[in-house]
């Protein structure tokens, strides 16, 4: 049987690896296949040709990518240009040619994926994006296909490596947060834009991606509620430590009776959790199944051969899949298009969780009962206090509470009446806390 041919989009570290993959490993994935797998036709603006082992396997490589979607011989384009122009019509342009489309592009899909699936949809097209979440982690395989007998309780994972790489360096060596950026940069695990990696922009993506797939809603990327680690101190790393936890930027996604969370913030996680000794630029995702019960997956989120490894499994589903009736495939986002739920997206106010505060007060009596009186009104319930010594010649102590679970909405009140009192210094930095039992 002849090959089936790809046209490759993107020739930079995922596009590189995964030319590399796929030539280095094409005997048995021919095997697993049951075709050979060819690039015919790649694109890319500007590469490195001598970084990209395989690359003089690969047919024609031309810097218009408009070409390689045109091209009647391909028959799967694989887009790894990221980010939403000309990314956007480079996808609808072959899905309107007829052809597969494999992509590692979280924003693309979390931003415009029902749109891409509505048409592909219409052609009778697959479009797959294992890569586009937690890298080389088959998550979406294992929660679209593996736990499909079970009904998804929730799925929390730490699915940005440089936020965890960040947060990793700063509490085992206490390094700044900017100082392990720039590193994390230089050691390309940081999107183009790394604002998108401290500020939760990425982990929103693939968030929004995992919370589809796991409860079968469209995906709404807008009402994520993404918060970032830049306002992380270095002290609240050691005080969580010492109350028992670690600070791990989590995406959290959960069914409840009013509707269904969607929210990327710091998190302090009890440290005896798994999840919470995942470190460096690794990811992991926990997912809760009514029948199964927790279930964890864990490996590289980012670089190179780690997302070639799910591109290229990508490719071969769909190579497998090339002669199976359209209705017969596994659907986009697990449940079929027609049995989508509109089960809304929680605003974050609605939203319930505990909270670690950490707070500046004067050190003299009667403050922390001030303090608690305001929590106690809100209905909040303290769990733990920890309260230091000021620093030589500091009139302001730091005091920190565990709170148990409470509305989002009744903390936020709570906080505006804590930071107007005059003993307390500058805002309250809080953290949500979930034990992920
Ligand atoms: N910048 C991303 C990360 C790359 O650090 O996880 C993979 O999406």
């Amino acid at each position: 049987m002849e090959p089936v041919k790809i046209g490759l989009l993107g020739l930079g570290t995922v596009g590189g690896g995964t030319v590399s993959v796929l030539t280095r490993n094409a005997e048995e994935i021919s095997r697993r296949a049951g075709r050979g797998i060819i690039i015919s036709h790649a694109a890319a603006k500007d590469y490195d040709a001598d970084a990209i082992s395989g690359l003089d396997q690969v047919g024609i490589i031309t810097d218009d990518a408009f070409a390689v979607v045109n091209d009647p011989e391909v028959a799967i384009v694989v887009e790894l240009i990221g980010g939403y122009n000309p990314a956007l019509e480079l996808v609808l342009k072959a899905i309107a040619n007829g052809k597969h489309v494999v992509t590692a592009n979280k924003a693309l899909i979390a931003k415009h994926g029902n749109e891409i699936f509505a048409a592909a949809q219409e052609k009778g097209v697959t479009v797959a994006f294992e890569a586009a979440v937690a890298g080389g982690i088959p998550i979406i395989k294992a929660m679209r296909e593996g736990l499909a007998a079970n009904q998804i309780l929730w799925a929390a994972g730490i699915i940005n490596g440089t936020g965890n790489f960040i947060l990793t360096e700063m509490r085992d060596k206490g390094r700044a947060f900017e100082e392990v950026l720039k590193e994390a940069q230089a050691l390309g695990y940081a999107e183009a834009d790394p604002t998108f990696d401290v500020e939760g922009i990425d982990a929103a993506h693939k968030l929004t991606i995992m919370g589809s797939i796991a409860f079968g809603v469209p995906l709404q990327f807008e009402k994520t509620y993404t918060e970032g680690i830049s306002k992380i101190q270095p002290q609240d790393v050691v005080y969580a430590g010492e109350l028992g936890y670690r600070i791990k930027h989590l995406g959290i996604t959960r069914k409840t009776e009013k509707g269904i969370e969607l929210r990327v913030h710091p998190t302090l996680i009890p440290e005896r959790r798994l999840i919470a000794n995942v470190d460096g630029v690794m990811n992991a995702v926990v997912v809760m199944g009514d029948a199964v019960g927790p279930t964890l997956y864990y490996g590289a989120g980012a670089g190179a051969q780690p997302t070639a490894s799910a591109v290229v499994a990508d490719v071969i589903d769909v190579v497998r899949a090339l002669t199976t009736d359209p209705e017969n495939r596994v659907p986009h986002l697990a449940f079929q298009p027609n049995a989508l739920s509109d089960v809304p997206i929680l605003d974050m106010e609605d939203v319930e969780t505990a909270y670690y505060l950490r707070l500046q007060a004067i050190d003299k009596p009667g403050v922390l009962a001030r303090v608690t009186r305001i929590l106690g009104d809100a209905g909040i319930s303290i769990e733990a206090i920890l309260q230091k010594e000021p620093a030589e010649g500091e009139v302001h102590v730091p005091v920190i509470f565990l709170t148990q679970r409470v509305l989002e909405r009744n903390m936020n009140q709570a906080l505006r009446q804590i930071e107007a009192l005059e003993e307390i210094n500058g805002g309250v930095m809080r953290i949500r806390v979930e034990t992920l039992k």
